[in-house]
């Protein structure tokens, strides 16, 4: 299953030389080259360059490696994307490589459910918490649930046994890539969880969502659940967990029930509603609605009763509304769907049979949840009136006013007037904003796009899960304001701000890194390990 033959291949036509003075100026010292370090400061050059070996090593930051390794490193590249590069200049094709590759992906992801499902079996813990969640051992079989243990390279080992590579594996996302020391390894994603594969349409494996069981649970700093990153197989924006199971259904009723959790799938499923697909804690997007309207016309969405699962089912029904669907909700007394369910299946099929147009559905929310009448219009005007706008067929939007004026107990006309100030005002806001937005040159958007994918390299290049998005959001944002106000041809400031913003992002990820391990100490969780991680990145943040 091994196939290395194209990296032999590239690593024949490439020169090591030929790659590395690219980037910087080599000279001769006996049967070896040598030039000052691009990866650490020096002012006399200590980076050795073997082109019998293909090899280069530097004996001031001790870092070696290959073609492959160091342009990985001095363009800031996954693997995958170094070998395309490095490909394309030794006109070396990878068509063929690239379609084993994707089989074996496929093969990996398979041998890994497996490998899960087993580990399940073997493991009481995990099959106890299933069953205090309400899962039958029939439904755990059928979605094929299963459990990663709570080891670094159990399944690494497992996969390097069936002989895979390591691109290979780290292409299907399973694992994540490591550089400690020089040194390369490769550890598993996912640890200490009950694991859902997720299907494509056909039912083949593509990746996984793991949620924390056992004694991290709980724990702030523990994502609840872990998803596999984005692959050649894999694409979250346009994938529903369980769609491979609910098709026939949906197929059969031309109705989909959209849920926000794994757990939500399968619970309902077991409960013998067939019908259900769910989002995975997001908003629908675009790709899942041309999804579902290949066999559905009438979307129920059943979301979380708090208020993220609210704001989400405002998006989704307007998204959904304006894809001509006729949308539907469902009232959720309980937490979440899986909560009804398990408390009682029949509440779940009532709750499905009164499923109501999603407009009546948040206007009934909206009057429970205030009483007070001027604040009940105002958040009538904030979340309901919006979506009326989007309801394109006259007829439906005619019903829509009359049962909304009815539960209010107004006149129709006077919600229909309500709808079309909200539309002036509306055009008023953006019409205002057009004229403060300063004309941004082409030159900016570059320098943006620039910045935003060094933020993302750093981000990737640490492999670091934890660090949370909005911090990188947060220099983002800073950085496009202080783009937007230099003066337009001003290249010499934008490349100075530029280099502020990755200075601050790169401060920020490593500081944000150093606390979490250090909090980590705090609880007496691997001291070892995250005392190498505090001096590892007090390194880094000194020598940004
Ligand atoms: N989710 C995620 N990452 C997180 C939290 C949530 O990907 N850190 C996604 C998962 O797909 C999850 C869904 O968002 O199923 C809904 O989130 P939430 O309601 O918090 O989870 P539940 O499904 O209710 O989880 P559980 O019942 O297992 O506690
Ligand atoms: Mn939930």
């Amino acid at each position: 299953m091994k196939d290395n033959r194209n990296l032999e291949l590239i690593k024949e036509r490439l020169n090591i030389l030929d790659v590395v003075s690219t980037y910087i100026k080599l000279e001769k010292a006996g049967s070896q080259f040598r030039a000052r370090c691009p990866f650490h400061n020096e002012k006399s050059p200590s980076f050795y360059i073997s082109p019998a070996r293909g090899t280069y090593h530097c004996f001031g930051c001790s870092e070696h490696g290959d073609i492959f390794g160091f342009t990985m490193k001095i363009e800031g590249l996954q693997f995958k994307d170094a070998l395309k590069m490095l490909a394309d200049k030794a006109g070396v094709s990878l068509s063929n490589f690239r379609k084993e590759e994707v089989g074996n992906v496929l093969d990996i992801l398979e041998n890994t459910t497996i490998f899960f499902e087993e580990n399940l079996k073997n493991n009481i813990d995990a099959q106890n918490y299933l069953k205090s969640r309400g899962l039958s051992t029939e439904i755990i079989k059928r979605f094929r649930v299963g459990f990663a243990q709570n080891d670094w390279r159990t399944l690494y080992t497992y996969l390097q046994k069936l002989n895979y590579s390591d691109e290979e594996i780290l292409s299907s996302g399973v694992c994540i890539r490591h550089e400690k020391d020089n040194k390369v390894s490769l550890y598993d994603r996912f640890r200490s969880r009950v694991m859902f594969p997720i299907m494509n349409a056909s039912g083949k494996v593509v990746a996984f969502t793991g949620r924390i069981i056992g004694m991290d649970e709980g724990r702030d700093e523990v994502a609840k659940y872990v998803n596999s990153p984005e692959t050649e197989t894999y694409h979250k924006s346009s994938i529903l967990f369980g769609y491979d199971k609910a098709k026939m259904e949906i197929g059969k009723t031309k109705k989909v029930i959209v849920v926000e959790g794994q757990m939500d799938v399968v619970m309902t499923h077991m409960a013998g509603t067939q019908n259900v697909v769910a989002i995975s804690g997001t908003a629908f997007t675009p790709e899942h609605i041309s999804i579902l309207k290949r066999f559905a016309e009438v979307v129920v969405l059943a979301l979380d009763s708090d208020k993220a699962g609210y704001n989400a089912m405002l998006k989704s029904a307007s998204l959904a509304l304006q894809s001509d669907l006729e949308v539907e909700g469902i009232k959720m007394t309980n937490k979440d769907p899986a909560d009804m369910v398990k408390t009682d299946p029949k509440m779940w099929d009532e709750a499905v049979k009164n499923s109501k147009p999603i407009l009546t559905l948040i206007a009934e929310i909206i009057k429970e949840k205030e009483s007070v009448r001027p604040k009940q219009i105002q958040l009538m005007r904030k979340d309901l009136f919006p979506l009326l706008r989007v309801v394109k067929s006259p007829l439906l939007k005619q019903a829509y006013l009359q049962e909304i004026a009815e539960i209010l107990n107004v006149a129709p006309n006077i919600i229909q007037e309500e709808v079309d100030l909200i539309k002036s005002e509306l055009e008023g806001q953006i019409k205002k904003e057009k004229k403060i937005v300063p004309k941004i040159d082409i030159l900016t958007i570059v320098a943006k796009g620039k910045a935003a994918s060094e933020i993302l390299k750093i981000k990737l290049e640490l492999d670091m899960e934890e660090i949370p998005d909005d911090i990188l959001n947060k220099e983002h944002i800073l950085l496009e304001k202080s783009l937007s106000e230099v003066k337009a041809g001003d290249e010499k400031e934008k490349e100075r701000i530029l280099r502020e913003a990755i200075y601050l992002a790169k401060k920020v990820i490593y500081e944000n890194a150093i606390m979490i391990a250090k909090n980590k100490i705090g609880e007496g969780v691997d001291m070892e390990e995250n005392l190498k991680i505090i001096q590892e990145f007090s390194k880094k943040l000194k020598n940004i």
